[in-house]
């Protein structure tokens, strides 16, 4: 066993994975999977979960697969209860589950409703119901709640999902000290614009037609423009982050957000203007004149 191994200590452990079976939770479920953590997964997306929970046991680890709607408390509860009997214990929480789409606040009928549900709600209703099972566990729990970087910037067409996320993070910063005597930690991971079909669903019908057919460089070229590593994060990305809190290596780490987003949260509000003047947050004198055809002067780059 090398000496990461070792000093990770997750062999064994037992972790619940709300929102387990797609997108991000899936890479997150595997990874945990490949760690030889047993797998408890709950999703909406009974396809999906079956995928995942095959996988998770191909992996050779105990798996139970829930479907469960995360956002209905029964339903969360029956989940919970499963695992109490399959288990009898719990080291690990990670609620990833969560989403939105792209609207503005005045356009959003029920805007009190749903985001606030899926994106925050829902992660005390399973953090209330994880912590008997937690304090039963290895000592030193982990708890992981997914947020965004929209909620840490002025993100316009995301203001309730911005909102929700934010009252996540500083839930999970409360909640941290609250148990840091008990050392059951509390964290969250941030992350941007993650191919998922939770990332296709936040974008409105004219924004998916608009991305359409357009290059593979031209696409690359966009997102170069706001993540300063140039490339956007993969799932595995995320689940790797999720195994470092996961794990022992992360002991004394309580309270905090890892933003795992290519350096987008660093960034925030300087852009790489195309063809222009390195990031800055506003344009510069050359980028406007490409960008706004300005005539006459000197084009400076
Ligand atoms: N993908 C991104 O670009 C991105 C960016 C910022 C933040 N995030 C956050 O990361 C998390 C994961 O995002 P994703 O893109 O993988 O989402 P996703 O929708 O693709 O997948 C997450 C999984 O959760 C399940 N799920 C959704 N609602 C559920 C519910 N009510 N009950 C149970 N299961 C449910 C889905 O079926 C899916 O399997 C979310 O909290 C999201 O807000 C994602």
């Amino acid at each position: 066993m090398s000496r990461l191994v070792a000093r990770a200590n997750l062999r064994g452990r037992v972790a619940a994975i709300i929102g387990g079976g797609g997108g991000i939770g899936a890479a997150v479920t595997l990874a945990l999977a490949n760690e030889s953590v047993h797998v408890a997964l709950c999703d909406i997306d009974e396809a999906c979960l079956d995928l995942t929970s095959a996988a998770a046991l191909a992996a050779g680890v105990r798996v139970l697969g829930t479907r469960a709607d995360a956002t209905d408390v029964a339903q969360l509860e029956t989940f919970y209860k499963a695992i109490a009997e399959s288990f009898g214990q719990l080291d690990v929480v990670v609620n990833v589950a969560g989403g939105t789409q792209r609207r503005r606040f005045e356009d959003e009928p029920s805007w009190d409703a749903a985001d606030i549900d899926r994106n925050y709600r829902y992660v005390l209703n399973s953090i209330r119901c994880a912590l008997p099972l937690l304090r039963k566990g290895t000592p030193g729990g982990s708890i992981i709640n997914f947020t965004s970087i929209e909620a840490h910037r002025g993100a316009a067409t995301f203001a309730v999902y911005a909102g929700a996320k934010a009252a996540t993070t500083n839930f999970s910063r409360a909640l941290a000290v609250e148990l840091a005597h008990e050392r059951i930690r509390v964290n969250c991971i941030a992350p941007d614009t993650t191919p998922s079909r939770g990332n296709a669903a936040a974008l409105t019908e004219a924004d998916r037609i608009a991305l359409m057919g357009l290059p593979e460089d031209a696409l690359r070229k966009g997102l170069a423009m706001y993540i300063p590593m140039r490339r956007a994060p993969e799932p595995a990305d995320l689940a790797d982050a999720v195994v470092f809190l996961a794990s022992d290596l992360s002991s004394c780490v309580t309270g905090t957000t890892l933003h795992v987003d290519g350096g987008a949260n660093a960034s925030s509000g300087f852009i790489h203007w195309p063809e222009g003047d390195g990031y800055v947050p506003a344009p510069l004198g050359g980028t406007i004149r490409r960008l706004f055809a300005v005539k006459g002067e000197k084009d400076v780059r």
